[in-house]
């Protein structure tokens, strides 16, 4: 049973891109720290299991991680998509799912880990911007890189019209990515990511570069 384990904060449109994908899994589990989480109502309606871990149940971020790594543990997932899961894991979290835990981020890391990413893309002048799926390491948002998509960046860009942007190539991006790995299309060695499709290596398709009016 290949079972896929969705862990979201909020809104969850990367969620929804991931449930709209019409994945090669057999279960797919959503889990919330945020019992407010639009998410999680977005994955009730179309009949999909949710369960919430909220953090402020717990009195550290260790307490927090050791049932949420029961909780999903339960489940014996192939994979833990972090769609929009706003909360740092502790180390032994990330070790103990290291390999089969991915994170997408809304830059072209390694630019503009951790939050407000647009914001500081804008200010820092940059053309090109984006977003990044990548296997969870413990440092905050680092570690092997399996797709990016570069956006350009407009000269009457605003936070949001860039961040929509952006997001429209999450969109595309995350369900790939979590695509292949539940392929089994991944190889991952040391720092470096390859797409074996049919034993050929497709480095080639990992950066996704849409033109101007996308
Ligand atoms: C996305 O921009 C994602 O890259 C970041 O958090 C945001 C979550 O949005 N990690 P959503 O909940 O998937 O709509």
């Amino acid at each position: 049973m290949k079972t896929l384990v969705i862990l979201i904060s909020g809104r969850g449109s990367n969620m929804q891109a991931l449930l709209n994908a019409d994945l090669n899994v057999d279960r797919i589990i959503v889990i919330s720290n945020n019992p407010q989480a639009e998410g999680l109502q977005i994955a009730q309606r179309q009949g999909v299991e949710t369960y919430v871990v909220d953090h402020r149940n717990f009195k550290d971020r260790k307490d927090f991680d050791e049932v949420l790594a029961g909780k999903i543990a339960e489940f014996q997932p192939k994979l833990v998509a972090l769609a929009g899961f706003m909360r740092i894991l502790s180390d032994d979290f990330v070790h103990r799912y290291q390999g089969r835990l991915i994170n997408i981020h809304p830059s072209l890391l390694p630019a503009f880990p951790g939050l407000a990413t647009h914001d500081r893309a804008l200010r820092e002048g940059v053309k090109i911007h984006g977003c990044t799926v990548h296997f969870v390491t413990p440092q905050l948002d680092h570690g092997p890189i399996i797709i990016q998509a570069a956006v350009v960046v407009l000269p009457e860009d605003t936070e949001t019209s860039l961040a929509n942007r952006v997001l429209q190539q999450e969109h595309r991006i995350f369900p790939q990515a979590v695509r292949w790995f539940v392929d089994d299309q991944l190889k991952l060695t040391g720092d470096m990511v390859q797409i074996e499709i049919n034993h050929t290596c497709m480095s080639q398709i990992t950066l996704y570069s849409p033109g101007l009016t996308e």
